[in-house]
């Protein structure tokens, strides 16, 4: 016997798959690899913040409110992201990583992924430290474009200081992390020039190509929102972007060991989730 949440459950489920091919269809979106509880939980939030009932009554607003599509994609982005998140994995990049980037004529980092820009901005104040701005390209990435334009423009909420200056600490940051921002009342803005070697573009990893030569790509946070068969065409994207014994950093609950790729790529730190391509693999 069904009850009827049962039914509600199936119907929603159906709904949930003609929304995803609807999206692809009409916009060219393409949430079809992405796991399906926290997308479904995700169309649900959007469906009820646009006072809809259910994920099928999206469905004449998606097709016929080409408006709507700016809400869905920043719906379905979830931009969270801190200064120096998982500060253990900089300083691993700090020790292990920005020593034999330093002994390469230039590098080349893509940040696939980067929200509002946190990662970013932690990048750019290590790199300087270890005085390999000069050398560096950063190129980040996300399919959000009001994401993207946040993170242009650098501003964060003060209230997550104590936080992110805990953060740097811990990531072996060798000043303080007020010498890189100006504080304006409940608000920061990080300082202009760390973004003198950052380049920010639209690119989504499920549908779009190759997209540098890089020495170093970070991609943290991102693929859990993925399945196993679209987690392995974007490690297979990396393995393409990255130069021979380049590194990749993963998020701290995603992983190369079960991929397909494992095999391409060495440990540098699994706790860290730190690899790198090996030379015959390129
Ligand atoms: C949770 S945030 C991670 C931010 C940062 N990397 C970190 O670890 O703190 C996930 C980001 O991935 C982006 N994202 C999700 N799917 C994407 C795709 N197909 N292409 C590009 N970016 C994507 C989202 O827009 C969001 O900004």
């Amino acid at each position: 016997m069904t009850t009827s949440a049962g039914t509600d459950a199936k119907v929603e489920d159906i709904a949930l798959e003609v929304f995803i091919q609807t999206l692809r269809l009409r916009y060219g979106y393409d949430f079809s690899g992405y796991a399906r509880a926290s997308l479904k939980r995700r169309v649900i939030e959007l469906a009820h913040a646009l006072a809809l009932p259910n994920i099928g009554a999206l469905l004449p607003r998606l097709l016929y409110d080409p408006d709507i599509l700016d809400k869905v994609v920043t719906h379905l982005s979830v931009p969270v992201s801190e200064l120096f998140r998982d500060p253990e994995v900089f300083a691993r990049l700090r020790e292990q990583v920005l020593p034999v980037l330093a002994s390469w004529p230039r590098v080349n980092i893509w940040q696939a992924g980067c929200a509002c820009g946190e990662e970013v901005y932690s990048l750019a104040i290590m790199l300087a430290e270890v005085g390999l701005n000069p050398r560096a390209q950063i190129y980040a990435t996300d399919f959000n474009d009001h994401a993207l334009e946040r993170a242009a423009e650098g501003i964060f909420d003060a209230r997550h200081l104590a936080a992110y200056d805990d953060n740097y600490r811990r990531a072996g940051g060798s000043a303080k992390l007020a010498d890189y921002y100006h504080a304006r009342y409940e608000l920061v803005r990080m300082r202009r020039e760390l973004l003198e070697r950052v380049v920010f573009a639209h690119h989504n990893l499920v549908t779009d190509g190759v997209f540098a030569e890089a020495h170093l790509i970070m991609c943290r946070n991102v693929l859990i929102y993925f399945s196993q068969p679209l987690k392995d065409r974007v490690l297979q994207l990396f393995a393409d972007s990255l130069v021979r014994g380049g590194f990749l950093v993963l998020g701290s609950k995603e992983t190369l060991r079960f991929s397909a790729l494992a095999d391409r790529f060495e440990i540098v730190s699994e706790r860290e989730r730190i690899y790198r391509l090996k030379p015959e693999a390129a």
